[in-house]
């Protein structure tokens, strides 16, 4: 039987369903990443924004409450091939040049992050008695946004590094 959705409860339910989702295949991809990096800064970077992620799962988890609906987890197909692109890049990696890898997949996963984010608080923010769940998913935002910011940083320092080790 297809899901079918008829109104924008619905529609913001099931994008806020699969958003669990997202988070909980992110906290696998972060620690994957951070087993596999060369840089300490990155181990770093990876765990700090696990840790992140996991309060981000709070989060989500308490805007189910306040919205008295079942806590549930539906599929994100797109977190998954997200995953299984960045791990078939990094697999086959050498490791002084892993990190452009690991970054560019973890890159790609915040941005997909931030759109999901974006869409769940446009639609919260029509509704009047909404404030705190658009509060919980403006902190996810804030933190998926500042997450991309630092990887997009460590990803043209390591660039540089590496670019510069190859005309040595
Ligand atoms: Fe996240
Ligand atoms: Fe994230």
């Amino acid at each position: 039987m297809f899901e079918h959705f008829d109104t924008q409860e619905e529609v913001f339910g099931a994008k806020l369903s699969a958003a669990l989702t997202m988070e909980h295949d992110s906290l696998d991809m972060l620690v994957e990443l951070q087993d596999r990096t060369q840089r300490w800064e990155l181990r770093d970077l990876f765990h700090a924004h696990a840790s992140e992620t996991r309060q981000q799962i709070d989060n989500i988890e308490r805007c189910f409450q306040l919205l008295e609906e079942r806590l549930r987890a539906s599929p994100s197909p797109a977190t998954k091939g997200l995953a299984k692109e960045s791990r078939s890049m990094f697999l086959k990696t050498d490791d002084d040049v892993v990190d452009s890898a690991l970054l560019a997949g973890a890159l790609e996963t915040e941005l997909y992050e931030i759109g999901v984010y974006q869409s769940l608080i446009t639609i919260a923010e029509t509704w009047d008695d909404a404030d705190d769940v658009v509060r919980l998913l403006t902190e996810n935002l804030q933190q998926e946004v500042a997450a991309s910011e630092k990887i997009q940083q460590a990803a043209e320092d390591v660039a540089a590094q590496d670019s510069a080790a190859r005309e040595t």
